[in-house]
């Protein structure tokens, strides 16, 4: 691994010298193991603990397969999928990696019984397999966790609708969060060339995320003027959602949960931001009932910051807790966009307001290559910056996690992989100086203030 290293972080080597370069037999992993995936029954969701089930692990370098890459990876991130992995929930991963498993002599690869976790990377091409054409070894490249097999007509309007679309380093073996990784070359992208390793590993997921759910035609399709609702808007998707949100000439009303998070809003440029915590909305009353009344308050508050407008959009991912509010306050003909269920998969709203009103539901999940490739463009011209709030080493990936799920963290939270420091890979000085303010804005709030003491507010 070292002359790995060695050939990365030299300016002369070419791309003969990484395909000449001998690949290691293993790799140090950050894993799931399938003979505990009952170690936290009958815990609440909140007390399951992923410094407990996230290992790191030494494992094979797997097969290299037609249409495929490995990489060394020289940075991830953690996404909340690494967190609903390691507590299990809803499902343990292996069901994936088993059906996977089913479909192919090549696929059965990633039936193990560990599971290589992570849907981000940032690092340097070893190898390809056969009929890639596109990228070679020694590319510096970053890769979106989109998964697609295409040997099916329904996925060639939109990759996303693929039978056989899985999300890597979720529903896939060999993800990011590791020193080398295996991906269909068809989830390669250029890395950013102004970024760090850790910085360009950050965004990936999240921001193609956001941009297939607020602004392609895929999702709620954001045009300048709207009123855009963003939930969690200093979080991961939240984060990305505002800035999109800013680029794109709309106005986004961030919902937070502390004065921190309102501040890093701020700084990034929105002026409507509710504090949910400070205000205080109960919109249940109890397991069963919610509370209307509530929903007009905030409906209220969110008049109040856009000089008496409702909102075009509403950027949804909380899910149980928040969705009857998100239907309330969307305008007459507007979208309500979700991605995610985070507080509960069951979602109640009082259907009147919907048909009455004309709005409209949209489901959106991950994005595909196109707008991945859309998403990463901004990022490499400075449009949308990452939100890189802490790294962490390998090692310390469970305590990652662990800060993801207590929601004691800000933007992202990146890894460090092969990288031996934070801050290597820069190629472009003079694009990173125009930026360094905004690439930096999550860090260095950060270092002002360490993490929260306590859980956050969920
Ligand atoms: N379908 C997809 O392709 C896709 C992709 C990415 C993520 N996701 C899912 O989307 C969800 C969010 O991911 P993320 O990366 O943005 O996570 P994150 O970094 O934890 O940010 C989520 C933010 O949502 C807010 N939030 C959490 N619980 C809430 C609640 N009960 N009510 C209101 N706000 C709440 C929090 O912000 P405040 O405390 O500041 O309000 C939190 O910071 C996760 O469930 C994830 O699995 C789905």
């Amino acid at each position: 691994m070292k002359d790995i290293l060695d050939a990365i972080q030299s300016p002369d080597s070419t791309p003969a010298d990484f395909a000449a370069l001998p690949l290691p037999d293993s790799y140090r992993a950050v894993t799931v193991h399938k003979d505990e995936t009952e170690m936290f029954a009958g815990l609440p969701t909140a007390e399951k603990d992923p410094r407990e089930s996230l290992h790191v692990d030494d494992v094979p370098v797997p097969e290299l397969g037609p249409g495929e890459a490995l990489v060394a990876v020289m940075a991830s991130s953690v996404n909340y999928n690494s967190v609903w992995t390691s507590i299990f929930e809803p499902m343990a991963t292996f069901g994936f990696l088993e059906r996977y498993g089913r479909l192919s002599d090549l696929a059965r690869r990633h039936d193990l019984p560990y599971h290589v976790i992570g849907s981000d990377l940032a690092g340097v091409v070893l190898r390809t397999g056969p009929g890639v054409n596109s990228w070679r070894p020694g590319d510096e490249v970053v890769a979106h966790c989109l998964s697609v097999e295409l040997e099916s007509s329904d996925g060639h309007n939109d990759t996303m609708l693929d039978p056989e679309q899985r999300i890597w380093g979720f529903e896939t073996n060999f993800g990011g969060l590791a020193e080398i990784a295996l991906v269909k070359s068809n989830q390669l992208m250029p890395k950013p060339q102004h970024l760090s390793w850790e910085e360009a590993a950050a965004p990936g997921l999240v921001n193609s995320t956001a941009y297939r759910q607020l602004v392609s035609r895929n999702g709620a399709g954001m045009k300048q003027g709207d009123n855009v609702l963003i939930w969690g808007a200093s979080g991961g998707l939240g984060s990305y959602a505002t800035q999109f949100a800013l680029a794109g000439g709309a106005t986004p009303i961030c919902v937070v949960s502390s004065d921190r998070k309102a501040e890093l809003c701020r700084r990034m440029g929105a002026e409507a931001i509710i504090d949910r915590s400070a205000e205080g909305y109960t919109f249940w009353t109890d397991e069963h009932h919610q509370d209307p009344r509530e929903w007009k308050r905030f409906g209220k508050r969110i008049r109040e910051l856009t000089g008496g407008e409702d909102v075009d959009i509403v950027f949804e991912h909380p899910g149980r807790e928040t969705f009857g509010a998100s239907v309330y306050v969307t305008r007459k003909g507007g979208t309500i966009v979700t991605c995610a269920s985070t507080s509960g998969f069951t979602h109640e709203y009082d259907n009147r307001y919907l048909w009455m009103s004309l709005k409209r539901i949209v489901g959106s999940h991950f994005a595909n290559y196109r707008e991945a490739w859309e998403a990463n463009r901004l990022v490499a011209k400075g449009r949308i910056h990452p939100t890189l709030s802490k790294v962490y080493a390998l090692e310390d990936t469970g305590q990652a996690a662990y800060d993801v799920h207590r929601n004691r963290h800000q933007g992202k939270v990146g890894v460090l992989a092969l990288a031996p420091a934070e801050g290597l890979g820069v190629r472009d000085e003079e694009l990173r100086a125009r930026h360094l303010d905004a690439i930096n804005l999550f860090r260095d709030d950060a270092r002002a203030q360490p993490l929260a003491a306590h859980g956050g507010v969920h």
